[in-house]
């Protein structure tokens, strides 16, 4: 059981490969890479523990020669210091051009190798392992790599491809759940902005869903990737269309940050700033309460929080000044005008207030 879905960038196209079993596969789908032999594998001390040997054995048998590192477990792996430290592994590990970088784990894995594949040597193939629902359907795919600054996150970073993706599902087995319902708020998102249909199928299937069920989840991610993918493939460097991506992050990154990265994680975040997204899209566009209602209700289902908490204005101010998104004084953010369907618009921080507060 596997599928995949191709990026279309040209000469920098790639495949997302899809299914159970995959990392035991890894050394032979990533073959027709014709990259070196030494590559270097960033993961952490938790996801390593599970999946190295398994990835290490596939890798062994096509002929690579491995060089595992380890970052730390957490958001503060995406820093400059970290990211010296793997420049070091890579002198370490003779990684030279032609070489490759993999990243097996979570989207902070991905986001801190994949910003040194793209800086080390200006640039070497970098792949993605994905071991969380997240990063599979959203973190590993478009080509993002971050370090954050320590006055933002995502400060520091770059569009670089990936060559390959490979989300292996049976990953997602040792998830804790409440990082599976982190990655259901980025599937139901997708489902708001480009695909309604979908978001029916996630109506009739979110508690099978929840219990890891892996032919649900193979249709789940490989559509996400799809959705993702088509976006990509139009706006690469987000002029426009990519933006629409970031339905729920405005607001989310600025619940995300007043909480200190810790009350909520990315996911939940996302969810409340869907909600807030939700409400305003009511009074501002063709959005109906019914479909606002159908929103809130599947984020509930799914375990995401989706009762708002109250914001300060200069809290809030501070937070989304710091996250680009502001112009002379308006938030610009993606509202949906139907399932299935949104735009981009300014809004006012006066707009924003009341309805989070
Ligand atoms: N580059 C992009 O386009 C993009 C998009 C979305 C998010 N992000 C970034 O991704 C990060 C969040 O990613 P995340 O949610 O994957 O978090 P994460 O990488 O921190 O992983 C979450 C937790 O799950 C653990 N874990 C990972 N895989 C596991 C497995 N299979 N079994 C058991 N435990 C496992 C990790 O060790 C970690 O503790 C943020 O830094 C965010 O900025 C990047
Ligand atoms: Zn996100």
């Amino acid at each position: 059981m596997a599928g995949r879905v191709k990026v279309n960038l040209g000469d920098r196209s790639y495949y997302i490969h899809c299914g159970v079993g995959l990392l035991a596969e890894a050394g032979r789908l990533l073959k027709p890479l014709k990259l070196a032999a030494p590559c270097l594998v960033v993961s952490n001390p938790t996801v390593a523990e599970l999946y190295w040997p398994q990835l290490e054995q596939s890798l062994r048998e096509e002929g690579w020669q491995p060089h595992l590192t380890l970052v730390p477990d957490g958001e503060e792996a995406k820093s400059l210091k970290v990211a010296a430290e793997l420049y070091d592994a890579c002198l370490a590990a003779g990684i030279e051009r032609g070489a490759a970088i993999m990243a097996l784990g979570g989207g902070v894995t991905g986001d801190v190798a994949g910003f040194v594949a793209a800086t080390w040597l200006r640039g070497i193939a970098f792949i993605q392992l994905p071991t969380t629902l997240l990063a599979q359907v959203d973190a590993s795919v478009g080509g993002k790599v971050a370090v954050n600054h320590p006055r933002g996150k995502n400060l520091i970073g770059a569009f670089y491809q990936p060559a390959a993706v490979i989300a292996d599902l049976d990953t997602l087995a040792t998830l804790p759940p409440r990082e599976m319902r982190a990655g259901l708020a980025e599937v139901i998102k997708y489902g708001v902005i480009a695909d309604a249909a979908f978001f029916e199928y996630l109506e009739e299937n979110i508690e099978k869903i929840l219990t890891g069920d892996r032919e649900l989840l193979e249709r789940v991610v490989l559509r996400c990737c799809a959705i993702k993918a088509e976006i990509v493939a139009a706006d690469e460097r987000e002029n426009d269309l990519r933006a629409i991506l970031n339905f729920g992050h405005s607001l989310g990154h600025a619940f995300e940050a007043v909480g200190g990265y810790s009350t909520y994680n990315h996911g939940e975040a996302v969810a409340l700033g869907m909600v807030a997204a939700a409400r305003l899209a009511v009074r501002r566009s063709s959005f109906s309460p019914q479909e606002s209602v159908r929103l809130v209700n599947l984020l509930q289902r799914t375990g995401l929080p989706v009762d708002l908490p109250p914001l300060k204005a200069q809290a809030l101010l501070a937070a989304l000044e710091l996250d680009k998104k502001m112009r002379h004084g308006r938030l610009r953010m993606v509202i949906p005008e139907r399932l299935g369907q949104v735009k981009i618009t300014l809004v006012a921080l006066e707009e924003i207030l009341p309805l989070i507060s």
